[in-house]
């Protein structure tokens, strides 16, 4: 069977070629990546770097590779005008003609590393319409004027998820040729939830509307929802994500009171939002309990932000059980 690879799906979609330039940059580094994670203990890359990044969270070997291989390929490409990793403090200034922001966090669920579970790299394209040295400022846009945002997963196998606006499609790597081919051209998560993933270990720390929402879904067909629910939670927003794209439900990170200063424990512009803009494309909802993610005007490159995503009416119950 002839599968559409991912440079000729771009052109089919009539992408603008500085938009495909990056994505094809991103593509052909997660390569690189999956084969560092492929490699695993052989390659010695697995384990702590032994330094913790701006978010206070202690860093992975693999997380500081990812980080550095992404930022350069990036940063090499004349259409990148700026950069922010989640990994890193401040945003990187990249070619001054470049007509694009990107933002990244390079190895998303990177506790899985050490285990040999599901990580990610999740990105968001904005297009640059600030000044001409690139500031913080420039990459402060809400997650609805995002060009392009996606996810590589690194599973059983490497899959890259995208949306330039139109739709979700999904390749797969095909790892003989070093290519994206296509495995699915317009994914729309199912109507009806059956599954939520939230870390229900917090759960004393929640608000009262969370702690009425997932109580109701546990009491199964004797409760209020009168059906029974699974639950699956892999501590990796990205292949949680690709599970609600693929087969529906709800995920949730709510704030907690364990830092009540914080508002979340997901980032907006480096998860969030890219993953908020896929799941919205994939005709879902993403909300927090006051209003809906893409519309938050961003204060700060690492703002976090409490996370409701999945099949558009199951959100909005959870959302309503905050706002009763
Ligand atoms: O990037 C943060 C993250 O690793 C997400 O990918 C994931 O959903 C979440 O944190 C896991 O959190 P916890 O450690 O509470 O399970
Ligand atoms: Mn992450």
């Amino acid at each position: 069977m002839s599968r559409t690879a991912l440079p000729e799906f771009l052109s089919n979609a009539a992408v603008p070629n500085e938009l495909q330039s990056v994505i094809l940059g991103l593509a052909e580094v997660s390569v690189t990546i999956s084969q560092a994670l492929a490699k695993g203990a052989l390659a010695g890359v697995l384990g702590a770097a032994g330094a913790e990044n701006v978010q206070g969270e202690d860093q992975k070997k693999l997380d500081v590779i990812a980080n550095d291989l992404i930022k350069e390929a990036l940063a090499a490409l004349p259409a990148v005008r700026g950069l922010a990793s989640e990994e890193e403090p401040d945003v990187l200034a990249c070619h001054t003609d470049g007509q694009y922001l990107v933002t990244f966090d390079p190895l998303d669920g990177s506790s899985n590393i050490d285990i040999n579970s599901m990580v990610g790299t999740i990105f968001s394209v904005l297009p640059h319409t600030g000044s001409a040295a690139v500031t913080e400022q420039d990459f402060l846009q809400p997650g609805r004027q995002q060009a392009a945002a996606g996810y590589i997963l690194y599973g059983p196998s490497v899959m890259l998820v995208l949306s330039t606006g139109n739709g979700v499609a999904m390749f797969t790597l095909d790892q003989d040729q070093n290519r994206y081919l296509l495995t699915e051209a317009d994914i729309s998560i199912p109507v009806e939830a059956k599954e939520f993933s939230i870390n229900m270990s917090n759960q004393r720390h929640w608000v009262a509307g969370m702690q009425h929402y997932i109580s109701d879904l546990l009491l199964g067909k004797e409760g209020p929802r009168g059906k029974d629910f699974n639950m699956r939670w892999v501590a990796a927003m990205v292949a949680d994500v690709h599970r609600i794209l693929c087969r529906g439900g709800l995920f949730t990170y709510p704030w907690d009171s364990r830092k009540p200063e914080q508002a979340g424990k997901l980032r907006l512009m480096y998860e969030a939002n890219p993953m908020g803009f896929l799941v919205e494309q994939a005709g879902g909802e993403v909300w927090t309990p006051e209003g809906k993610i893409l519309d938050i005007q961003p204060e700060h490159i690492h703002q976090r932000v409490p996370v409701i995503l999945g099949a558009a009416s199951e959100v909005k119950i959870c959302v309503d059980y905050h706002q009763r």
